[in-house]
């Protein structure tokens, strides 16, 4: 059966993923920031066998070191850079009011950090059947589609996650290792909010059909969960 690694797992999307590849028969590799906490994730694996929760916060190098350790030698067929941050009070902060610690928490998170995990599992990855790497990313990394002002911290945090996954994406396609930068929608979840209009049943759904469907052609580029691409 093949296996998945995601970040960020005990709520959200991220929780979503771990459902529907467990439900689908996959290995996961559930890991989140405090597991003694994540209430909904250790119910899901009291259920499947196949799933194991690990801790990792994606800005700490130590709990990533572990992390490889824990799981040795095992390849990791779908490595899903989930984990993120979204700041919203400073959505309403203009300029004149940014707090520049939280935009780089945001940087930290959103860009560092999952470049950091790619970087640590790459070998894993490569040791596996389907060698693909997901990012993600928002729409609002996207800087053609940047309407108004605000956001610059999440906006910025998503473009050059953007950038630097597109740069791997390059350097990994000689080895046969893909990289998909996904769009999940405006999701129900705490960062999404109430009013959002997908569920992340729909939104994990779409993203899993892309990923089956992805061929090495595809790696590098910047699709909504629907399929459709999103310009740069
Ligand atoms: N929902 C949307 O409408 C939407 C739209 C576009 C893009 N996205 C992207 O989709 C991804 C998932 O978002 P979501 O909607 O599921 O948000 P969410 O419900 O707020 O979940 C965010 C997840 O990221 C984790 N996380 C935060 N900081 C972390 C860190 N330092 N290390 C490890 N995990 C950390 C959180 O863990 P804790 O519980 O420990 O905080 C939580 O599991 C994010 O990358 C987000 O930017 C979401």
């Amino acid at each position: 059966m093949p296996t998945a690694l995601i970040t960020g797992s005990n709520r959200g999307l991220g929780l979503e993923w771990v459902r529907q590849l467990a439900d689908a028969g996959w290995q996961v590799h559930a890991t989140c920031r405090r597991p003694a906490d994540a209430g909904d994730l250790q119910q899901l694996a009291l259920k499947h066998a196949g799933i194991r929760v690990h801790r990792l916060d994606v800005t700490r190098e130590d709990e990533l070191t572990a992390l490889t350790q824990e799981i040795r030698t095992a390849g990791i067929d779908l490595l899903i850079n989930n984990a993120g941050v979204y700041f919203e009070r400073w959505d309403k902060d203009p300029l004149g009011s940014i707090e520049y610690a939280a935009w780089e928490e945001t940087l930290r998170v959103n860009t560092l950090g999952a470049v950091r995990v790619t970087e640590a599992l790459v070998e894993h990855v490569a040791r596996s059947d389907r060698r693909l790497v997901l990012a993600i990313t928002s729409h609002m990394g996207s800087i053609a589609e940047i309407g108004g002002g605000r956001n610059y911290a999440y906006r910025s945090s998503k473009a050059a996650l953007n950038a630097a996954m597109k740069g791997i994406s390059l350097e990994l396609k000689p080895r046969g290792i893909g990289v998909l930068l996904l769009h999940p929608g405006w999701v129900n979840t705490r960062m999404g909010g109430p009013d959002a209009p997908h569920h992340p049943e729909e939104s994990v759904r779409g993203m899993r059909r892309l990923a089956e469907e992805f061929r090495l052609e595809h790696s590098g580029r910047f699709f909504r969960f629907d399929g459709s691409e999103i310009p740069w």
